[in-house]
């Protein structure tokens, strides 16, 4: 009776001794899958997607083929970003605005420090900024007619911003008395080439 006791309770072939091991067994393998359960969500937020990098990375713009006077847009997370050949007479013609803006110098974080000053471009021909409106983010028009009718007879050409009526010179920089505030932002960009320029890298970091 002793032994079948002692027995009893180790031996494997007992039924309640089996059952308690393969319950044992069946909690150990849902405490796993209940780890990686709980791990994948962590591990897919903490690994950002092929599409969020692609979202946030640089872009690269041939910018040779511009005719001068015109304009292309680019993507650059999302936002459109106008990419603009001045003529000498546009680049002429931001030079007597200056007390008409509200930042001609473009004091304001607006840029960064390499494309800075009145024309706001590291090569002066060249304009690279974001095309939304500092007031409440429209998409402000790219209207370079000298005196166009709507604008007034001292218009030398910039951006009107339709849903409120800014104004921006072709530098970006803001009129006094519109609703935006500050004047259009540039966004951090480099010459790869004289040709190709590539938007979201600084032009330092090079
Ligand atoms: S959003 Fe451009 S003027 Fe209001």
């Amino acid at each position: 009776m002793t032994d079948a006791v002692v027995n009893g309770s180790e031996h494997p072939e007992n039924p309640a001794t089996a059952r308690r091991k393969f319950l044992v067994g069946a909690t150990s393998v849902l405490s796993a899958v209940g780890v990686v359960g709980i791990m994948t969500p962590f591990v897919a937020s903490w690994n950002p997607s092929a599409k969020a990098k692609a979202a946030g990375a640089p872009v690269k713009v041939d910018v040779s083929k511009i005719m001068p006077g015109e304009q292309i847009r680019a993507e650059w997370r999302g936002k459109p970003v106008f990419i603009l050949r001045r003529t000498p007479e546009m680049l002429e013609g931001l030079k007597g605005l200056t007390s008409q803006l509200a930042d001609p110098v473009s004091e304001a974080p607006q840029q960064p420090a390499y494309a800075g000053g009145e024309l706001r471009a590291i090569n002066p021909e060249i304009a690279v900024m974001v095309g939304i409106c500092t007031h409440l983010g429209c998409s402000p028009q790219f209207r370079p007619e000298v005196a166009a009718a709507d604008l007034g007879a001292d218009w030398v050409g910039g951006y009107f911003c339709p849903c409120h009526g800014s104004k921006f010179d072709l530098a970006g920089r803001v009129y006094k008395s519109v609703p935006a505030p500050t004047n259009l932002v540039v966004p951090p960009h480099m010459y790869e080439s004289e040709s190709v320029i590539i938007i979201g890298v600084d032009q330092e970091a090079a």
